[in-house]
């Protein structure tokens, strides 16, 4: 026997040490340090027993094309980039209630229409029952799909591991598993990877997509340890705001297809539905002529979308003014905002700021910047940016306007959905002199400096002043 078999695993991490303590050496999260047992020695380094030779190939041969299954659900076969490998292990990570369960149903009936399709849905979380009712809801109770409650690792690989192996498993949630020769409970470091591990080289060998749902921590990170990433080839995370209807799939790894694609859906009394024009959907509400919001032209994966940005600016009552930030970087409104008071003159400090990104969307752009700037300046000033035009630029640190990439998709989008002008980097060439300017039937203005845009807003206000007049 062993002289110790316990050992004390970080869970963010997944670092061991042979000591408990409140902070982990390894990656300096504090708390995070749980005991777990472990049954045998550790493992020793080779021994002098000869392997076999590998053998070593060129780059240039030809390589083997992977075929796609499709779901037909087009937002999801996007963010997997292009539709689903055989053999492809993807990780799904999102906020209790948020829709992982019901929009991995939807897709597993979905590919169960394929011709020779086994689809099978194991949950670990739910009763039969309880995922026959979702099912009945969503109204699918008729399709081909396999039901199991389960959390035996080694049952399920029983079950799985005949001949007659499905084509899509889709296991909820990965936390709930557990390998019976551990005693670390379920959730914990070593169970979720020993049977993450499992599942992956059980659908690498007999070829069937795996899905896996795995938790969020508070901080909106999958549970367990970080290698759970690296091992599956796609991390998909659901998110979206609550109290929105709107959720947002991404791709945050992918190793079939290009990651940072989202597909858009609508949470609605019967199921996920995919929305297919986003930006008509996220710039739909908007009012007219009201100070405080601009459009922002952004890139999301290889798509390009329209959001609304809201400011609102009030005197604060504090000393210190309020931040608060939803769908954008806090720490991107801080420079925003600092540029604005530094380069431009421009007094914030005693006002308290709200800035909001309309219909939940998260944006991590930095091209966003000028569109921030845009509607932080049009809410302090009272003029409204001009309702039919859309916003781009990336901010530097001394006011200057840089340059984004795919301008021209950007600009072509807000064509499409009627805009008639668009405020740009002054220099939106690519960098090399071959590229040709983008041409644009919009009214494009041109930024340089923020100063410029300040200006912009000042004639904006006065081409406003004699209308305001009248009315007073
Ligand atoms: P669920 O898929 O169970 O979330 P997760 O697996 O991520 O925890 O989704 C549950 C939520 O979705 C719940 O709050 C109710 C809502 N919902 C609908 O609004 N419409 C529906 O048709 C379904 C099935 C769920
Ligand atoms: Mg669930």
């Amino acid at each position: 026997m062993a002289k110790s078999d316990v050992i004390y695993i970080c869970q963010e991490c997944g670092a061991s040490q042979s000591q408990w303590g409140g902070r982990c050496g390894s990656c300096g999260e504090w708390n995070s340090i749980v005991e777990e047992l472990t049954t045998g020695s550790p493992p020793k380094g080779l021994s002098k027993k000869r392997g076999r030779k590998i053998n070593f190939v060129e780059l240039k041969g030809t390589e083997e094309t992977y075929p796609r299954m499709l779901s037909k659900i087009a937002e999801f076969d996007r963010v997997c980039g292009g539709g689903l490998v055989p053999g492809s292990a993807i990780l799904v990570g999102g906020d209790p209630g948020i829709g992982k369960s019901t929009i991995l149903l939807q897709v597993c009936v979905a590919l169960s229409f394929a011709k020779d399709a086994r689809c099978v849905y194991i949950s670990g979380e739910e009763s039969i029952d309880q995922v026959r009712m979702r099912a009945k809801r969503l109204g699918l109770s008729d399709a081909n799909v396999e039901l199991a409650s389960a959390t035996s690792v080694r049952d399920i690989i029983t079950s799985l591991n005949d001949n007659n192996s499905p084509t899509v498993v889709v296991v909820d949630s990965i936390q709930t598993l557990y390998v019976d020769n551990l005693d670390s409970a379920p959730g914990t470091v070593t169970q979720v990877r020993t049977s993450a591990q499992e599942l992956i080289s059980l659908a690498k060998r007999r070829g069937f997509a795996l899905f896996l749902v795995g938790h969020v921590t508070k901080e909106g990170n999958i549970a367990g340890p970080k290698v759970l990433e690296h091992m599956v080839d796609c991390v998909l995370y659901f998110e979206g705001e609550r109290g929105h209807q709107f959720r947002i799939l991404r791709a945050v790894k992918n190793r079939f297809g290009s990651a940072d694609e989202i597909g858009v859906f609508e949470m609605t009394d019967i199921g996920l539905s995919q929305v297919e024009n986003p930006s008509a959907l996220f710039i739909a509400d908007r009012e007219n002529g009201v100070s405080g919001a601009s459009v922002f032209a952004g890139i999301e994966g290889s798509r390009p979308m329209l959001v609304e940005i809201q400011a609102l600016t009030a005197p604060t009552a504090f000393g210190t003014p309020r931040r608060a930030v939803i769908g954008w970087d806090s720490n991107r409104l801080s420079m925003v905002l600092a540029v604005l008071e530094a380069r431009c003159g421009v007094s914030i400090s005693g006002h308290d700021i709200y800035l909001n990104v309309a219909g939940g969307l998260r944006i991590t752009e930095p091209a966003a910047d000028l569109a921030v700037a845009a509607a932080l300046v049009s809410s302090l000033t009272d003029v409204p940016v001009p309702q039919e035009m859309v916003v781009f630029g990336e901010i530097g640190l001394s006011g200057e306007v840089r340059r984004v990439s795919q301008s021209g998709a950007r600009l072509k989008e807000a064509e499409k959905l009627g805009f008639n002008g668009a405020m740009t980097p002054k220099a939106h060439l690519g960098s090399s002199p071959k590229k040709k300017e983008i041409s644009s039937s919009l009214n494009v203005i041109r930024i340089k400096h923020l100063e410029q845009l300040l200006n912009y807003m000042r004639i904006e206000g006065e081409k406003k002043l004699p209308k305001n007049e009248i009315t007073n």
